[in-house]
């Protein structure tokens, strides 16, 4: 396996230490690329079902599990948006979001920047405030109860009209959600990025971060559009840039982040099988990657279980590791503060073992 010392996607100001300093432990990481909606287990959804008086269309959970096998996107999406069904009140949406961050605790997740859909439950009946105040009211002590510190990000669906974007961002802004950036998710193909540049012009001239999923689906030029049009400051998924080699050039040259998902990717078939995946090409590229959960009750497996998953299939060394974690916290819209405590603690300092 190469060594990445070389490559320039760690900034020297704040480069991973030697590779004989970097001891096998779990790694301090930031999350930059999860679907809290995406964190509903089975057992939950039996839960939340229950105390809400919703009757499944699956009798038991084995049932449900047996239905986590997926083709494509779309037919992820179907029952990703089915299952929020269960999710009504504020407790459900907080009780979600506990479950979420004391598993991503125990992988070694530090950071996360959490995508919400809003749409998705607003055209449940949802009002914004439910879905927005229960996540909310946990990330703002998240520091405190996990050791993690957190950033919302509202997620618009692409498959619906920019119109709608508008009206959710300008109720969001209205009720002053504690926002930090918008994202950009659901079916890929169709729905370029150009279609919402009138929604990414108005979130950055609030003031959030901008990320946007290209190039999972795809095609690369979605993702040169995101940047163009959209003006992202970091790609989701983005694997597909591995089919364009100038674009590939452009993403090292201006270190963009792509927050990529490979336990997702097998399991949407966008790659055949894990040892087919392109991460050790992309990190060999010098491209700036990061490896996240996305949907991690749907996809077999949260941060620690992609990385195992990884080093098991590609033997990464603890040096690719460090990168990748160290990546994340460049990659994050953490405070300079917040990443140079992560840093360090990367570096040697204090992490778990
Ligand atoms: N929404 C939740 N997970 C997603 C994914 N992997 N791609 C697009 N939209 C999503
Ligand atoms: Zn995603």
């Amino acid at each position: 396996m190469e060594n990445y010392a070389g490559t320039s996607a760690v900034p020297e100001t704040a480069a991973v230490e030697s590779e004989a300093a970097i001891p096998a432990r779990l790694l301090p990481v930031a999350e930059l690329h999860l679907h809290i909606e995406g964190t509903l287990q089975p057992e939950l959804i039996f839960a939340l079902a229950e105390r809400n008086g919703i009757t499944l269309p699956y009798s038991h959970i084995d049932e449900l599990r047996q239905r986590y096998e997926f083709t494509d996107l779309q037919s992820f999406l179907d029952l990703y948006y089915a299952n929020m069904a269960v999710l009504q009140t504020e407790e459900d949406f907080a009780a979600m979001t506990h479950a979420y961050l004391e598993r991503a605790a125990a992988s070694g997740v530090r950071h996360a920047e959490i995508m919400m859909d809003p749409q998705a439950h607003l055209s449940r009946g949802i009002p914004l405030e439910t879905c927005v105040n229960g996540v909310a009211s946990v990330l703002a002590t998240s520091r405190e109860d996990f050791g993690i510190s957190t950033m919302l990000i509202a997620a618009f669906l692409r498959d619906l009209p920019e119109e709608s974007a508008l009206e959710v961002l300008d109720g969001l802004l209205a009720m002053d959600a504690p926002i930090g950036a918008i994202g950009l998710d659901s079916a890929e193909v169709g729905n370029p990025p150009a279609k919402f540049e009138r929604l990414y012009a108005r979130a950055r001239g609030a003031g959030l971060r901008l990320t946007a999923h290209a190039g999972e689906e795809g095609p690369a030029s979605y993702i040169t559009e995101a940047l163009d049009v959209l003006k992202v400051e970091r790609i989701d998924h983005g694997i597909r840039c591995m089919d364009d080699p100038d674009l590939v050039e452009r993403l090292v040259q201006e270190r963009i982040p792509l927050t990529v998902c490979p336990l997702s990717n097998v399991r949407l078939r966008a790659v055949d099988t894990l040892a087919d995946h392109p991460l050790p090409a992309m990190l060999a590229a010098g491209l700036n990657v990061s490896v996240n959960s996305d949907d991690p009750a749907y996809f077999g497996g949260y941060v620690d279980d992609n990385f195992t998953q990884l080093q098991a299939v590609f033997e990464l060394s603890d040096f690719d590791r460090a990168r990748l974690a160290a990546n994340s916290i460049h990659s994050s819209f953490a405070s300079e503060e917040r990443k140079a405590e992560l840093l360090e603690e990367l570096n040697g300092g204090d992490a778990t073992p």
